[in-house]
Formats: C-alpha cells, structure tokens, sequence
C-alpha cells in the first residue's frame, strides 16, 4: 500500500515524467457526485515559481486556454499556488503521449500506419483550429497559436482519442531557461520557418508544425536536422526538406501533396486554415481507406503498450487516500479562477469525497455496476481510493444525482516512468 501525497484539491500518484521545467504527476480527485476523477498535475520547478515575470505571463495565457473546451484538446482545470508549489491541473488522458508511441513501437518493429497517423493529426488539427478561431466571453478574437505543436504535445489514449496539450505553455515560456542541450532542440525541430526567425506568429505556423510532425510521422525522419542548434535554426528558416517520397516510396501521392503545401515555406502556400488542412486529410483518407475507424488506433495503442497499461492498473489499485486534515487543508489559489468563471469544474472538485457538494447517488446507479471496480483494503483513517468499499461508502439512498460533466475515473495510466507494482497478478476480469 502507498499512500497518495496531497496538493491542494488533488491527491499524488506516480510520477508520470520530468523535464526542465516540470514533474508531472498522475493524480485524482472527486467531484460532485463523490466519484474519484482523474487529473494530469503538472508541477513546476520551484524556481519558476519564484519568477514573478513568468507566473504572470503563464497566468496571462492561461486565462486564454481557460476558454478552449474541445474533445481534441487536454482540458486544463487549474493554475494554482498551493503549499509553495505553482501547480497545473489537466483532464488526465489515459495512454501515451505520440512521441514515446512511435519510439516504443519500433523497439517492437511496428510503425504506425499511414491511416492511423493521418486520423491523429486529423484530430489534433481539429484541437489546433478550435483554439485559432476561440473567442473570449465578449467575442473578442482569442488569436491563441499554440507555438509547440510537437509529438510529445499529442496524447493519444489507449481508446484511441486524441488530445493535444501544452496550450500557453510555449508563450510564457519563450526566453526562458531550458537551456540544456536537447530541449530547445527538440523545440526547434517542428517550429516553422517564421517561428525560426523570430517572427510575430498566426495560426499557419501551427499548420507547419503539423506538417513537420506528419512529415516525420510518414518518413521515420525529422524534417530538419543539424549537428548543432544554430544549423537547425538555419535548415528550418529553409524549409527544403527530403521529398518525404524519397524517404517513403509508400506515401501515396495525393498524400504527399497535402503534405507540401502544409509545408510550404511561404504562409501564403499553405492551408489558411487547420480546418482546410484537416478536411482535405480526412478525404484522403475516406479514399485510402474508407472503413477507418477510430477503433483501429486503439488496437494499436494497445498492442504497443500492453505491459505499461496493465503495470498502471496495478500502481493504481495500490494507493490509498489520507483523508484531508479537516477544515483548514490549503486548497490554494487558482490563479484563473476569474477567467473559468463561476461554473467551473474546478469549483466542484473536492479532495474528499465526504466534502464534496452532497449529491447522493441512486442506489442503483450504473456506474456502481461497472466490472472494473477493484479492491483496495482500507487502512485506518483512510479513504480507499477506489472498490466496492469506496463505493459503498459513498453510496446513499436519494433522488437520482444529474448527469455527471466527467468521465468515468480513468484507468490505467500514462508513464515515462514506469510505476512499480508491488502486487502479484490476481487474474481477475478487467
Ligand atoms: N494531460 C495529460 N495526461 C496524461 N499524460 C500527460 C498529460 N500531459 C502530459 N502528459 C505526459 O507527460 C509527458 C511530459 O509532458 P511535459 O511536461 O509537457 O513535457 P514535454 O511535452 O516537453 O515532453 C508528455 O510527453 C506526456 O507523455
Ligand atoms: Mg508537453
């Protein structure tokens, strides 16, 4: 058993991956309807919290992303301050971020195939224009570019949905730190020529990256490389890479137009709009395969990462709650509070499930019935974090609650780290 570390309304698993800039940790919490709710919490390093410079601007642009709600985009719930921590709170996506996807995959000698990798960028370009075209709360014009649009970006869940993450990360973060060898790199490689040069961006530099990223998708290479950061600067200013058909005999060729123009080095040439670039691939693919569904994705992701989902429902299973140490536990400040209005998710999130707004479930509730519940042996003093005894502690006579905003508790989980069961397996049906 481990018990789960608390930060403001959410209660810390395993850590899921670190960077120069963050850990970011699978967590949970409970919502209204006393149901444990997954969540992403990104932590950030303690010196970024301290640059009031930056706090601002990420507080800035967080107020925009507060308005982006789409099925293709990673919905961010929080940016706190809590217990000395600047913390990020995200709709959790249940699978693998696309990068660690194709590495993983060729380790086991697959590739992703051409449908697959023309629906996922399909489906982020569809993220990408809800959040070109977003509008604030009077109509205003969001102009929101999301500057970052890579692999590690797009998550793709073991049910094969596809979300993008990281909106307003770049902007807040540009000039500063990350200074170590490798990151801006692996920045600079799917930036488009103007981002290169330092231009004042719109939403075609999106479309460029997603071309960069479609381009090395389809050909197993990057666009651009260099020995060192400054020729990558310069090859990506260029914009002359490979024709992906020389790298990839197999692209079709209605395919690899879509991919130049994409591509195109001049903002002009390009698709005005993620939009038209997302419907002229989404009628490639209804031609090369018109039985495509999003399901296939899924057997795909959970062929590559089988032994990763079934360590994650043990990690998980082998966590218990603390119970919340009374009225004074430190929520935080939710420093887009304003911005998320008073409907927010976030409002009704609750680290306890016995503090959470009293909506009593009916006895005969569905989801209580889901196969997938497990048991977790409550300790003293504590909340088990999910099972039937969960349940059953939760469950109480009443009217029937209103439909639940969220999603049923995620299962399984996300790692470039892998979480250490420590239980056998059991065998049970799940
Ligand atoms: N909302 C989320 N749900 C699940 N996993 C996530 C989420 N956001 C990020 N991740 C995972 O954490 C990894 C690290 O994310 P991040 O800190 O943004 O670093 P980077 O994108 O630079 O690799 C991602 O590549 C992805 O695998
Ligand atoms: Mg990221």
């Amino acid at each position: 058993m481990r018990k789960t570390r608390r930060l403001g309304r959410y209660h810390l698993t395993y850590r899921i991956a670190f960077g120069g800039m963050a850990e970011l940790f699978r967590a949970f919490t409970f919502d209204e309807e006393e149901q444990q709710l997954s969540v992403a919490i990104k932590q950030l390093l303690p010196h970024f919290r301290e640059d009031r410079q930056f706090v601002d601007m990420l507080t800035d642009e967080f107020k925009l992303v507060s308005y982006l709600k789409h099925p293709n985009i990673a919905e961010v719930f929080e940016l706190v301050d809590v217990d000395d921590s600047l913390i990020i709170a995200m709709e959790y996506v249940d699978g693998k971020d696309l990068r660690s996807t194709v590495e993983r995959a060729r380790t086991q000698g697959l590739q992703l195939p051409i449908d697959d990798v023309v629906y996922i960028v399909a489906r982020s370009l569809e993220g990408l224009h809800h959040a070109h075209v977003a509008r604030d709360a009077r109509g205003e014009p969001l102009r929101i570019v999301h500057r970052d649009f890579s692999p590690s970006n797009v998550l793709l869940g073991y049910d094969g949905t596809v979300k993008l993450c990281d909106f307003g990360i770049a902007k807040a973060t540009h000039n500063r730190v990350q200074t170590k060898t490798g990151i801006i790199k692996g920045k600079v490689k799917y930036m488009s020529p103007e981002q290169a040069f330092g231009r004042k961006l719109d939403w075609r530099s999106d479309i460029f990256s997603a071309g960069s990223v479609l381009y090395e998708l389809l050909t197993g290479h990057s666009p651009f490389s260099a020995a060192s950061e400054i020729d990558l600067i310069f090859a990506v200013r260029d914009a002359t890479p490979t024709p992906a058909m020389e790298l990839n005999p197999d692209i079709p060729e209605p395919l690899a137009k879509l991919l130049d123009k994409s591509m195109s080095r001049s903002r002009s040439g390009r698709f005005q709009s993620a939009l038209e670039f997302r419907n002229a691939l989404l009628t490639f693919l209804r031609a090369h395969n018109p039985a495509y569904r999003r399901n296939k994705l899924a057997q795909f992701m959970k062929r590559v990462w089988s032994e990763e989902i079934e360590k994650e429902l043990r990690a998980m299973e082998d966590y218990v709650v603390d119970v919340p140490s009374g009225p004074g536990s430190n929520l935080g400040k939710n420093l887009i509070a304003g911005a998320l209005g008073p409907d927010a998710p976030f409002s009704r999130f609750s680290p306890s499930p016995s503090r959470a707004t009293p909506a009593a479930l009916a006895p005969d509730d569905p989801l209580h019935h889901a196969k997938t519940e497990i048991l977790v042996s409550p300790m003293p003093g504590a909340v088990p974090a999910r099972g039937p005894a969960a349940a059953a502690a939760r469950r109480k006579p009443g009217p029937p609650a209103p439909a639940s905003p969220f999603p049923r508790p995620n299962r399984g989980g996300l790692t470039s780290e892998a979480p250490t069961a420590r239980r056998p397996p059991d065998g049970r049906d799940r």
